[in-house]
C-alpha cells in the first residue's frame, strides 16, 4: 500500500525537494505552506510525473489555529500520515531590539510550536501502528549560540533537542525520528533573512539534503548534518566555555547586527 508523507514548507526550497523525492519513490504527499499558487503548481507537476495522490493544504503555520486547521483537513480528507516532515521555517537577523516582535513571534510559532503540535497530532497513531517516521529540519545554527541570529539559532537548538529526545523515547518501537541539521543550502532562505552573512560553511543543494535525510531516517540515525564540510565544522567545533564561545561567535556574526529582516 502506498504511504503518505506530509511536508510543511513545501512551496519552496528544501520542502519542495522533499515532495519531489518522496513522490518519485511512489509516496502520496500532502503539501502545506501559505503560497497556494506554488503548492498547486508543484502538486500538478508531481501528479503528472509520478501518478501519486497529492493534496494541497494552504495554511499559515504561524497562526494560533494553523496546525489545528491542517489536522481538521487531514481528517476531512481521510488522510493517514506515515511520514511527517517538519520543514517550514525562516530566520530573523539583526539586533534583537530592532527586529519586529511580530516576526520573531511568528518565527517561534513556525519553527517550534507548529513542529511540536503537528508531531502531537500524528505521532500517537504511528506509535499505535508501530510504524512511521518524523523528520525535523534543524540547522548547524542550532549547535552554537549565534548573536544577531539569536532567536533563529535558539529555535534550531530546540529542534535538535526535541528530535533527539523523541528518537530516544521511540527507539525500538517502529517509529524513526531524525533531526537534519544542514549548513547553508541553495534556496531563497537567506534572501528572506535579508543577509547571507549567516551562511557559514560550504553551500549544498536541497537535493543533497533530502537524499541524506531519507537515507538517515531509514537508518534511524537520530540526527545528521549533510555534507562533509559542514559535518566537520559543526562537530569539531568546541562548545565550551559557553560564555567564551558566545562572544567568539559574535565576532563571526557581527556583520548581521545591522541586518534589517524583511517583513
Ligand atoms: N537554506 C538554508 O541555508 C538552510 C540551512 C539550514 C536550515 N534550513 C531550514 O530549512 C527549512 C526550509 O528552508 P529553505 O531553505 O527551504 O527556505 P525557503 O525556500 O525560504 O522555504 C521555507 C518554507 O517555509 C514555509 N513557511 C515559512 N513561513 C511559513 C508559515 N508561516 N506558514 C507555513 N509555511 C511557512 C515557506 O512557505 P510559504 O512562504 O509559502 O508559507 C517555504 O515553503 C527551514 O526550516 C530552514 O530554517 C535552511
Amino acid at each position: 500500500m502506498s504511504k503518505t508523507a506530509l511536508v510543511t514548507g513545501a512551496s519552496s526550497g528544501i520542502g519542495a525537494e522533499f515532495a519531489r523525492q518522496l513522490a518519485a519513490r511512489g509516496d502520496n504527499v500532502v503539501l502545506v505552506a501559505r503560497n497556494v499558487e506554488a503548492l498547486e503548481a508543484l502538486a500538478q507537476q508531481l501528479r503528472d510525473r509520478h501518478h501519486v495522490r497529492v493534496d494541497v493544504i494552504a495554511q499559515d503555520l504561524a497562526t494560533a489555529d494553523g496546525v489545528q486547521r491542517v489536522v481538521q483537513e487531514l481528517r476531512r480528507r481521510d488522510l493517514r500520515i506515515d511520514l511527517l516532515v517538519n520543514n517550514a521555517g525562516f530566520g530573523t537577523a539583526g539586533r534583537f531590539e530592532n527586529i519586529p516582535p511580530d516576526r520573531e513571534h511568528d518565527e517561534v510559532m513556525v519553527n517550534i510550536v507548529a513542529m511540536v503540535d503537528l508531531t502531537h497530532a500524528v505521532l500517537p497513531d504511528m506509535v499505535r501502528r508501530g510504524a512511521g517516521g518524523v523528520i525535523n529540519i534543524g540547522s548547524t545554527a542550532g549547535y552554537s549560540t549565534l548573536p544577531f541570529f539569536t532567536t533563529y539559532s535558539a529555535s534550531k537548538a530546540f529542534v535538535l533537542q526535541f528530535s533527539l529526545g523523541l528518537w530516544a523515547e521511540l527507539r525500538g518501537r517502529g517509529v524513526n525520528v531524525l533531526a537534519v541539521t544542514p549548513g547553508p543550502v541553495k534556496t531563497p532562505f537567506f534572501d528572506k533573512v535579508g543577509s547571507s552573512d549567516a551562511a557559514i560553511g560550504p553551500t549544498i543543494t536541497p537535493e543533497h539534503v533530502v537524499r541524506s535525510a531519507l537515507r538517515g531516517l531509514e537508518r534511524n540515525r537520530g540526527y545528521l548534518t549533510p555534507g562533509a564540510g559542514n559535518f566537520a565544522m559543526t562537530h569539531l567545533m568546541p562548545r565550551r566555555p559557553r560564555r567564551f564561545m558566545a562572544l567568539a561567535s559574535r565576532t563571526v556574526t557581527r556583520s548581521l547586527a545591522d541586518t534589517v529582516t524583511p517583513a
